[in-house]
Order: structure tokens, then sequence, then C-alpha cells
């Protein structure tokens, strides 16, 4: 099954702080495999700009040794980084002052390409001082669009505050706001399978399903990031954008439409249907040392840190549909493995006909697998084969997306999506102010009511599972969490 390619108009996508970890990572690599796809068109131009007083070709060179380093040799292609290369433009530019702004408006003023995009690669601060640079110096034009990246705030107030300094000068039609999880095969997937099947819906609800568990587990630790991460915690690093979109995804009412708007809409009505979380649903943690590394406080710089690194909740969605059917979540660093699923658990059959009921058969359950190794495995029951008896066992159906794929062909990029659909003009996969702010509006009192009873996260070993409190949290339901293995 090939992918097919849709070209995209001709665009100048001009990226600020272009210097920077995430742009030489993942934003100049997925536009380096987009190129590859044959989905640019030859006359677009990536324009870098930064503090470093670099000119285009020093900029090539940087962006050469990125790819050389974040892509695999597999897939790098000499002639095509050539091709790429050939596609930079660098100009050093001061974002608060006058240096750069004139040459910037330049070169995209003269001979612009028909789509226009500003990515935002900078620290929140910066945005509104962009977006208002960008207006007084003649670079905003009606359909021009701005990206912005994560942390969008760390609490309602300041989330209005970037949402109000944006919407100074741009259009919510124009704003893009990433949450790269959104732009992940199978986040997408999950909802061609709810909406595209009839199968499912009949028993996507309170009378079927018993319970839902969502995992992000990460092997790695805070990695350099410490004095950031410290001031947010798996809470508002992870669970108020990454896991807060898969649980809007699951739990959603179908939307009229496949568009952005219609499916905002719906994402919004499940966080405004959000319960507030006591202190007794919440297990906050922090990694101890390890084999392989130091401990939490350690790695992020603060001997004295409150901050989790890893966090469980019950949360409840008080709507028609979920009522009473709990969704479990969880995420943290230095677990046993990189782990991220969607698990639905659905309530067992209404009477056990078969022998030694007390040997517990497992729950029917649909697993949504985000990574590694994306897929969708629905686990049922069988007789297992052979005489002796009649017993039951388990056996997976598995949608591996791999077995679906041409052989050779990669399984894209979560950017590689998200930035053609800037271009395309295609907002389903980016978050509205609106839902951000909402998101918000739930995670503020939950912290808040932590730090107010000087909660002290419980420790946990690395390369575990968590602290024994998140195991608890299920235990005392009379259910488990599914082992973090990759
Ligand atoms: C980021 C968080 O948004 O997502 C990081 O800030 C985290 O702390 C990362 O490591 C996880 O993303 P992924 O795609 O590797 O699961």
């Amino acid at each position: 099954m090939a992918a097919k390619i849709i070209p995209v108009s001709p665009f100048d996508l001009i990226v600020f702080g272009a210097s920077g970890d995430l742009a030489q990572r993942k934003i100049l690599p997925a536009l380096y495999y987009r190129l590859v796809a044959g989905q640019i068109p030859p006359q677009s131009r990536i324009i870098g700009t930064a503090r470093s007083d670099w000119d285009s070709a020093a900029f090539r060179q940087k962006v050469r040794d990125s790819l050389e380093k974040y892509v695999p040799e597999s897939r790098r292609d000499a002639a095509a980084v050539e091709r790429f290369l050939e596609r930079l433009f660098y100009i050093p530019l001061d974002v608060k002052g006058d240096r750069g702004w004139a040459e910037l408006a330049d070169l995209v003023n003269t001979d612009p390409n028909p789509v226009r995009a500003f990515y935002l690669s900078v620290a929140p601060s910066l945005f509104g001082t962009i977006a208002s640079q960008l207006s007084a110096r003649g670079l905003r034009t009606p359909d021009s669009r701005i990206v912005v990246e994560k942390p969008f705030g760390h609490d309602l107030a300041s989330a209005q505050e970037l949402n109000a300094q944006l919407a100074h000068c741009f259009r919510e039609d124009q704003i893009y706001r990433i949450d790269h999880y959104l732009g992940k095969e199978t986040v997408q997937n999950l909802m061609a399978l709810r909406f595209a099947n009839s199968l499912l819906e009949p028993v996507w609800n309170a009378q079927h399903v018993d319970h839902i568990q969502i995992t992000v587990a990460e092997s790695i630790g805070v990695e350099g990031r410490g004095g950031y991460y410290d001031g947010a915690g798996a809470m508002r690093d992870m669970v108020q954008n990454h896991l807060m979109q898969m649980l809007c995804l699951t739990a959603m009412e179908p939307p009229a439409r496949f568009a952005a708007n219609d499916v905002r809409d719906e994402k919004l009505k499940v966080i405004r249907s959000l319960e507030d979380v006591p202190l007794s649903d919440i297990v906050r943690g922090q990694y101890r040392a390890g084999a392989d590394g130091a401990d939490y406080r350690t790695d992020a710089g603060n001997p004295d840190s409150l901050t989790e690194s890893f966090i469980a909740l019950k949360v409840k969605v008080s709507n028609w549909r979920w009522a009473g059917v709990p969704f479990y979540l969880r995420t943290g660093k230095r677990l046993r493995a990189r782990m991220s699923e969607i698990i639905v658990v659905f309530k067992d059959p209404p009477h056990a006909i078969f022998p030694h009921p007390e040997r517990r058969h497992n729950s029917n359950s649909l697993i949504i697998r985000l990574q590694p190794d994306e897929a969708i495995t629905m686990h049922m029951n069988i007789k297992e084969p052979g005489q002796g008896g009649f017993r039951l066992t388990e056996v997976p159906l598995d949608m591996s997306f791999a077995d679906t794929l041409d052989k050779g062909e990669e399984m894209a990029d979560a950017y590689e999506r998200l930035l053609m659909d800037v271009i395309r003009g295609d907002q389903t996969l980016f978050m509205r102010g609106d839902e951000v702010e909402a998101a918000w509006r739930w995670a503020d009192p939950i912290i808040a009511r932590w730090q107010e009873a000087e909660d002290i996260p419980e420790p946990y070993d690395a390369g575990g599972s968590g602290p024994d409190g998140a195991l608890a949290l299920l235990h005392r339901d009379n259910r488990r969490w599914r082992a973090i293995e990759a």
C-alpha cells in the first residue's frame, strides 16, 4: 500500500530559534523527509533565524551535520540532502531589537511564495514580542500562519495571556498550537478506528466499558532539561497536554464532520466534563538513583524538589456516555520502558457458563499502542486448542500497521504530518485556544491541592513501573495496570 503524496503549495517557512535543539533534531529532519517524499515544491524556502552570527552557508553546514546525526543512514540520500540544503536560508536576527528584521522582510516580500508560515521554536515568553514584530515589520500577510510549541503557559492565567498576545496580531484560524502527540500515526488512527467502523461504537460507552488506561512511560530522565522540568513536573509537562489529548480523542462524541472546529468542539466538551480529582485519586512519584543514573533531585539540580517525575490519576468524565467509567492516567520518566498505550478494558460477560469460573480469564481489551511499534490489538478469549477439558485462553487480534505498509516505507514522524498540515491550512490536529485554557482550568486546582497539602512525591526505582501507590490506585478498585514493556 503506497503512501499517496499530495504536494503542498510552495511555501516560505520562517523558523525562529532555528539553531535550537528542536529545530535541528525534529523540524528540519521532518522537512527533509517530506522533500524526499516529493511533497515539497522546489521553489519553497525554509528561512532560519536566530541570534547566532551565521550566514546561509554556515546554517546549511549546521543542518547538514544535524541530518547526519538525526536521520538514519538508510534514509540519507546525498543528492536529496543537497536539494534540501539549497532550500535553506539564514538571517541573524534579534527578536526584541532591530537587527535582521529588514533583511527578513526583504527576503520574504520579494518574490514571495503563496503560503507563509512562522514557526516559533523559542521560549513562550517571546511569542508576544515576535507576533508584534511580525505585524509591525510588515511580514504578516492576511493568511500567513503562526506555529507555537508547548509549553503553552504554566497555568490558566499565563495561557490566557499568551492567547491574548497572539490574538492581538493573528486570527485564531492563523494560529497553530502544536501538541506533537496529535501528529502520531496511531493517535489519528484512533479516530479512524472509532468513526470509520460501526463495530465499536455500540460498545464504546459506560454500559460496556469497564475502565480505560492511558499510559505514557518514558525510560529517559529529565535529560539536561532539569531547570524547565522542575518548574513543571509530569502534570504540566505531559498530562495537561499529551495525555489530555489522548483522553479527548478516546472519549469524545463523533464530530459531525472531520473538520478542525467540529473535532475541537467535541474535544472541548470532554475537557469540560472532567471532574475535579481529589488527592486520594492522585499518586505522585520521584525516581531514585539507579544503576545507570542519578536520582531525580540530582538530575533536576534541586535537592529539595517536590516536583513529580511520575503521576497517576483516576479521572472521571462526567457525561452521559462515560458516567461511572474511570480513566486511569499515568506517565513518568525513568520507567522500565518507553511505551505509550491507550487500553479500553471491556466488561466481562454477565454470566460465566464455562467450567472453573474461579480461574479468571482476562477481560476483552482493545490496546492502542502509540509507541514503540504502533499497533492496534483486540484481546479476545477463545478455547485453548486441543483435548483435555475446556479451558479458555487469550489471543490478540493484531492490526499492526507494519504489515500494511510497503517494505521500506517508513512511519512518518509526528512533525512531518503537522508541518504539512500547517502549509495546507488544516488545523484539525492543533489545539484551539479555548481547548488549552479548559485543560489548564481543570489542571490548576489539582496542582494547587497537592501544593497546599505539601504533598511529598513517593520515591520509585529507576527502571521500574513507578511508585507502589500507583499500583494500589487500581488494586483498590480491583483492577490492575497493563505491564509497562516495550
Ligand atoms: C515532550 C515533553 O512534550 O514530550 C518531554 O516535554 C517528553 O518531557 C516528550 O519527553 C515525549 O515525547 P515522545 O514523542 O518522545 O513520546
